[in-house]
């Protein structure tokens, strides 16, 4: 047992929740399910797969239910990322509690499950080896935020203990700032208290219950680097984390005028650069256009001559045109911008949008 801490989580197993629809990233997730939405320059759940193949996690689940051949064409069996990768595959989707009891067969004793749209920097051998330690149930990963109605409240006792947990508290119901981070140790036993093949909320349902019954829950308060990046500006915030170094990412590619450039790009002479950026492979910028901080050029975008770019993410395959102004938005596959339109900071604008000459979003 101890000696499993001492070598991280080598040999472990984890389950990655991959199932929900992104609702809250439509119409970006219309077509491109939330984890494998790009995150600068590879998909989102790679970043995960980075942080848990660091720690020794090799074997992952994907639980998956919405759109889960885009999720299998992107990541296969793997082997190309040196992991082995299994797909639960839910006819309907089995709520985010169920999404795990369908990888139970698939799971050892002790099992870690990810939310598929968290990015954090979280000692993971850390918290393994405190569950351990401690012979708890359960141990969950909590981070202190802001405003917690949007999460899942976790109230603790002064030894680390979990007394309570409840999903998206009204404001009234606040009473601390730490949040579940939507990361978990369980001894994969505890899963025997949800039913099989029906809707189940770990939150609402299964961690309740296993507090009510007297199991030790623990929790690992972080206090480093988190984010859910499930809303458009939480999305775009994750890309200003990754430029910016607040969290640490090797992109490919040359650092320019403070940014990044993938060499497959062109950036012509006589583009304004302002870091930082990312320009990603096969993108061409031509002459006049300037590129400013917080721009992302997923792949293959095209910038015409005048337009103007700062803190926006672009997915592949998207043509701005001549000067064009697009400032604080989201724009999803194979959009059409065309000439003198003005992308306003909020947008989210969906795959293969045509906005036309001279229009703009609000
Ligand atoms: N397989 C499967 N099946 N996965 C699902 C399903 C399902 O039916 N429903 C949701 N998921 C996945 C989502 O894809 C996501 O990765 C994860 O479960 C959490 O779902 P969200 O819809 O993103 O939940 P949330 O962000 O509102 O709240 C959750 O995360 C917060 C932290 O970001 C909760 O766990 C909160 O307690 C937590 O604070
Ligand atoms: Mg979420």
């Amino acid at each position: 047992m101890i000696a499993r801490s001492e070598r991280g989580c080598e040999g472990m197993k984890a389950v990655i929740l991959a199932g929900g629809e992104g609702t809250r990233l439509r119409p970006l997730t219309l077509t491109t399910p939330k984890p494998v939405v790009p995150v600068v320059d590879r998909p989102f759940l790679r970043h995960q797969l980075d942080l848990l193949r660091r720690t020794g996690v090799t074997e992952v689940v994907f639980s998956v239910a919405y759109r889960p051949e885009r999720i299998q064409a992107v990541f296969g069996d793997g082997s190309r990322l040196g992991m082995r990768i299994h797909y639960a595959v839910e006819e309907t989707p089995l709520g985010t509690g169920g999404a795990v009891k369908n990888a139970e067969p698939l799971l050892d004793d002790t099992t870690i499950v990810f939310n598929g749209d968290v990015l954090t920097d979280v000692d993971l051998p850390r918290v393994v080896a405190e569950h351990i330690a401690t012979h708890a149930a359960a141990t969950l990963v909590l981070t202190p935020v802001a405003n917690p109605s949007a999460y899942g409240l976790v109230e603790l006792d002064e030894t680390g203990r979990v007394r309570r947990f409840l999903e998206k508290p009204k404001p009234s119901e606040i009473t601390t700032d730490t949040i579940n981070a939507g990361i978990y140790v369980l001894q994969t036993s505890t899963l025997a208290l949800m039913p099989p093949a029906v809707n189940h909320s770990i939150e609402r349902a299964f961690f309740p219950n296993l507090l009510s019954r007297g199991d030790l829950v623990r929790a690992h308060v972080h206090r480093g680097y988190w984010i859910d990046i499930g809303t458009p500006e939480k999305y775009l915030q994750v890309h200003r984390d990754i430029l910016g170094g607040g969290f640490p990412v090797t992109l490919e590619g040359q650092g320019v005028a403070g940014g990044w450039v993938h060499p497959d790009a062109t950036i012509e002479p006589g583009v304004k650069l302002q870091g930082p950026f990312y320009v990603g492979a096969g993108c061409r910028v031509l002459a006049g256009a300037e590129i400013g901080p917080g721009t992302v050029l997923a792949a293959r975008v095209n910038v015409a001559p005048r337009a103007r770019l700062s803190d926006c993410v672009v997915w592949e395959g998207t043509e701005v045109g001549e000067e064009a102004w697009i400032e604080g938005a989201l724009l999803g596959l194979g959009v059409r911008v065309g000439r003198r339109v003005r992308v306003t900071p909020g947008a989210v604008v969906g795959e293969g949008t045509y906005l036309s000459d001279y229009s703009r979003t609000a």
